[in-house]
C-alpha cells in the first residue's frame, strides 16, 4: 500500500544549517498493519512520520501510495500530533471534528463514538475545557471522519496518565479492527509497544536499524 524507497531527508539542504534527518529508508506498510517506530530523540522518527503522512516531500527517494506520490493523495493518510491542542482550530468539539469537511451530524457523532467520547456529552463542549487525553481523542476523531487508510500518531500516549494511556490504547486497537485503518505509532518509549503494534522498526541517526515483529525488536532493545 504505502511504499518508501531509498528515502532520505535533509532539512535546510544546501545551507550551512543543513541537517540530515533520514537516510536510505526502505519501508512498506500494508493495509491494516500496526507498526511502531522506535528510536532515541533526534533519530528521525517525526520526520519519517511527516513523510508517511504525506506532509513532507523527502529530498531523496520516493514515497508512494499505490504508486502515486503521497503528497498527491490527500486524505489517504492522516496524522495526529503530540500537542493535540495545536491541532484543534475551532472552539467546540463538533465544529472541530467537522472542520474542513461537509459532513452531517451523524458522521461527526460516529467519529466521536469511535474514540470513546459520548456525542451527547461532548458534541458542544469547548475544546479548552477538555483534558489532554480528551483533546487527543478529538484530534483523532477529526482525522477519522476523513476515512484515512493509514493513521500516523506521533507520541500518542506521551503525557497521559495511566487510565488515559489505557483508554487511548483500547481506542486505537478498536479503530484498527473496525475501521480497518493501518496505524503507525511513533514513540520513544517501548512500554506500551506490545499493545499498540505487531511490527516495530528502530531508527538510529536517520537509518532503519531493525524492522521485525514487535516482540523480537523490543526484546532486543531491553536486554
Ligand atoms: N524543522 C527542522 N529544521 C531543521 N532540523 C530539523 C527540523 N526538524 C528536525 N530536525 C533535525 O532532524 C533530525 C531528526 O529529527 P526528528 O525527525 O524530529 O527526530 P525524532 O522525532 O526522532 O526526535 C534531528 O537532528 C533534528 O534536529
Ligand atoms: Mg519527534
Amino acid at each position: 500500500m504505502i511504499r518508501l524507497e531509498d528515502v532520505g531527508h535533509v532539512y535546510a539542504a544546501g545551507t550551512p544549517w543543513a541537517r540530515r534527518a533520514l537516510r536510505g529508508v526502505d519501508l512498506t506498510i500494508g493495509p491494516g498493519e500496526r507498526l511502531l517506530v522506535l528510536g532515541p530523540n533526534g533519530s528521525g522518527k517525526s520526520t519519517l512520520a511527516w513523510v508517511v503522512a504525506g506532509l513532507l516531500a523527502p529530498v531523496e527517494g520516493t514515497a508512494t501510495l499505490h504508486g502515486r506520490p503521497l503528497g498527491d493523495v490527500p486524505g489517504a493518510t492522516a496524522m495526529t500530533f503530540q500537542h493535540a491542542r495545536l491541532q484543534l482550530f475551532r472552539p467546540t468539539v463538533e465544529a472541530d471534528v467537522r472542520f474542513g469537511t461537509r459532513l452531517d451530524n451523524g458522521a461527526v457523532d460516529n467519529a466521536l463514538e469511535m474514540v470513546g467520547l459520548d456525542p451527547t456529552v461532548f458534541r458542544s463542549r469547548r475544546v479548552d475545557e477538555l483534558s489532554g487525553g480528551q483533546q487527543r481523542r478529538v484530534a483523532l476523531a477529526g482525522a477519522l471522519v476523513r476515512r484515512p487508510r493509514l493513521l500516523v500518531l506521533d507520541e500518542p500516549l506521551a503525557g497521559l496518565d495511566l487510565p488515559g494511556r489505557r483508554l487511548l490504547t483500547t481506542v486505537l486497537a478498536r479503530l484498527n479492527r473496525e475501521a480497518e485503518v493501518a496505524i503507525m505509532v511513533v514513540t520513544h518509549d517501548v512500554e506500551d509497544a506490545y499493545r499498540l503494534a505487531d511490527r516495530a522498526l528502530v531508527l538510529r541517526a536517520g537509518q532503519v536499524v531493525a524492522d521485525d515483529d514487535v516482540g523480537a525488536v523490543v526484546g532486543e532493545a531491553q536486554p
